[in-house]
């Protein structure tokens, strides 16, 4: 379906050309005077300067066109068409009267100096909620050209338990991959784990000093490995910390276990046995966290996997001209004049011949164009990366890796802060566990089921919800603010029933909820879609409110994606929820007398539901039954 937005822009243009004005000049926005309007187009002001008028009476002549064009469809004299009030700067210019039926708008106004102020037409905005309610997706339409799109996120440590550094990468990022996906683009996630660091070679030095009697560390061993690994979960999220932290206070065993990873990374036998060990069981554990917070990737593949294209590709870069050695290392310069700061060469290579973060995401670069020839890739990484992934895209596209025109995009989010304004930390000062975050949140939305005096939920259902709307509270509080924003973790507000709230959305879509189940009570019927419920022109305003509102939902979720701006669905489906708020308080559904008019109301309310829930799908939310 088209956006409304189009439709509208549409009759504008004709209206220009009609006047003798370029149709460019026809762009229609969304009012920012909705005491006055619903939808404005400025483009009258751009129009005089090109053609040297008075923009009021550019604006006058396409608003009398648009009125008169009203006029013929209904053979009615456009009313306002002859109004002079312009020129006397009345708001009045030309407004149409209620009996010529323009087919897309109620009212169509000059003002001083020189903007339209337009309303849609009822009719028009019902007929196009019929139509949403019928069309697959709600009316989005397939993208002209369908693309392949890599996005990388996660990008959970190996052996390192998740924490709430990983919480926004993983929440930011599935909410993207959903909407690409939804919008009909084939998109890939990818966890892309750091597997490959300096961490494997201190656990293994670890495991070394704590089970030395191990075959891995036989040198003249030649059996079969076992196939069971050497430590449970527990354990190696114990062996991790403990020894990292004794590779800050003793050297040699930081260099022994800088030597393991070497070892490791070029294949020795005993280590990359180790390594199967490490990985099978931290990302069974992974993969239990991920879930728990409905997040699941199609590709969990890691650093590791790029090993394989590291040798091919440093050759090419050298061969191309583009990588040199520097004191020993090799790097490739890539500073552009344009730079308005330092961009410092790209590190390709340690002068001990190690490999890097950059090499690891270079090589998984080639590997991704060879797998899937991507047209945009998306990185959803801490902000504070946003120099590493800049000096990589520039490496990527000068070596041509990856077209010049493919967009890579850095999606580098802010860090969640505590109510102190520092980085978020539990109450002893430690880094908080995924787990526990999500424990507390859900503690504190069944607090606030249990406290609601009209409570109908039982204590058990009580439990199930509060881990649904939990989720939703922790989401919804990260996703609504620009990802590129710090932001404080707040349970109190997050789990908030009132205001821009995860809890608040899903109360919402649990009214609507309620209120088809009573009406089902009551024997009415309707269907899951209620197609069956003809939609009415809107009864009064808060109703009409409600339908402009959820007219916009295909031009959101374009724009969302399009920005990689998943807060741009939240501010939409908490303007949805309150225009359906206003609504509901105004007007008596169930009780309405005119069964044409109730059905309409049911038909609207149904599709209001088939909004948010959609939205909030894209958001990686789901809403309970009754909460
Ligand atoms: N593992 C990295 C970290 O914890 C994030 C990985 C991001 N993705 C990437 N392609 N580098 O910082």
């Amino acid at each position: 379906m088209k956006k409304i937005l189009d439709l509208m822009e549409q009759e504008l243009r004709q209206a220009f050309e009609a006047c003798g004005y370029e149709a460019k000049f026809a762009k229609v926005v969304l009012s920012n005077r909705p005491d006055l309007c619903e939808y404005q187009c400025n483009g009258a002001m751009a129009a005089a300067k090109a053609y040297k008028k008075k923009p009021i009476d550019i604006a006058t002549a396409v608003v009398e066109k648009l009125t008169g064009a009203g006029a013929d469809a209904s053979g009615a004299q456009a009313g306002g068409a002859d109004a002079s009030g312009a020129q006397t700067g009345g708001a009045d210019a030309a407004s149409m009267q209620s009996g010529s039926a323009h087919p897309v708008f109620s009212e169509a106004v000059a003002v001083m100096p020189g903007f339209i102020n337009l309303k849609v037409s009822g009719q028009f905005l019902a007929e196009y909620m019929v139509r949403m309610a019928a069309a697959d997706k709600l009316g989005l339409e397939a993208p002209e050209k369908p693309e392949t799109v890599i996005v990388d996120y996660g990008g959970a440590n190996v052996a390192k338990p998740l924490h709430v550094g990983h919480l926004r990468a993983a929440i930011i990022g599935e909410s993207i991959k959903r909407m690409g996906r939804f919008l009909g683009h084939r998109t890939i996630g990818d966890v892309h784990l750091g597997d490959w660091g300096l961490q494997m070679g201190l656990i293994i030095e670890e495991l070394r000093d704590r089970k030395p009697g191990l075959v891995y560390f036989d040198e003249s061993f030649t059996g079969e490995f076992p196939a069971e690994a050497p430590f449970t979960i527990s354990e190696l999220e114990e062996i991790y910390p403990a020894a990292s932290a004794k590779s800050k206070t003793d050297e040699a065993f930081k260099e022994r276990a800088h030597q393991a990873t070497l070892k490791l990374q070029k294949g020795y036998a005993p280590f990359r046995a180790i390594w199967q060990h490490i990985m099978s069981v931290s990302v069974e554990d992974l993969k239990k966290n991920y879930s728990n917070l409905n997040v699941e990737f199609d590709l969990w593949k890691g650093e590791s996997d790029a090993e394989p294209y590291i040798a091919d590709m440093i050759q090419m870069l050298v061969d191309k001209g583009l990588a040199y050695e520097s004191q020993g290392a090799l790097v490739v310069d890539v500073a552009e004049e344009t730079d308005s700061k330092e961009i410092p060469p790209c590190l390709i290579r340690k002068s001990d011949g190690a490999s890097l973060y950059a090499t690891s995401d270079l090589a998984t670069i080639v590997e991704r164009e060879q797998d899937f020839h991507p047209d945009r890739y998306i990185y959803v990484v801490d902000k504070r990366q946003g120099m590493h992934f800049e000096q990589v895209f520039r490496v990527a596209k000068k070596a041509g890796i990856v077209k010049q025109d493919t967009p890579m995009i850095f999606l580098g989010f802010g860090t969640m802060n505590g109510k102190d304004g520092k980085p978020f930390k539990t109450r002893e000062g430690g880094v908080m566990r995924l787990e526990t975050l999500i424990a507390e949140i859900n503690e504190a939305v069944y607090a606030r089921i249990m406290e609601d005096e009209e409570r109908t939920v039982s204590e058990e259902e009580a439990r199930r919800t509060a881990g649904i709307v939990g989720l939703a509270a922790l989401k919804y509080g990260d996703l609504s603010n620009q990802a590129v924003k710090d932001y404080v973790f707040d349970i109190e507000r997050f789990t908030a029933f009132s205001g821009n709230t995860g809890p608040y959305i899903l109360y919402t879509i649990v009214r609507i909820k309620s209120i088809l189940n009573k009406y089902r009570e009551n024997g009415g019927i309707v269907s899951e879609d209620a197609l069956e419920k003809n939609i009415l022109p809107a009864a009064n305003d808060s109703e009409k409110a409600l339908m402009l509102l959820i007219s916009r939902y295909n031009e959101v979720l374009e724009s969302g994606f399009a920005e990689t701006a998943p807060h741009k669905i939240c501010q939409y489906i908490y303007e949805l929820s309150n225009a359906f708020n206003s609504f509901y308080h105004e007007t008596k559904i169930l009780t309405e007398p005119d069964e044409a008019r109730k059905d309409s109301f049911i038909g609207l309310i149904t599709l209001a539901k088939r909004v948010l829930e959609t939205c909030i799908g894209l958001l990686g939310i789901e809403a309970p039954d009754r909460m």
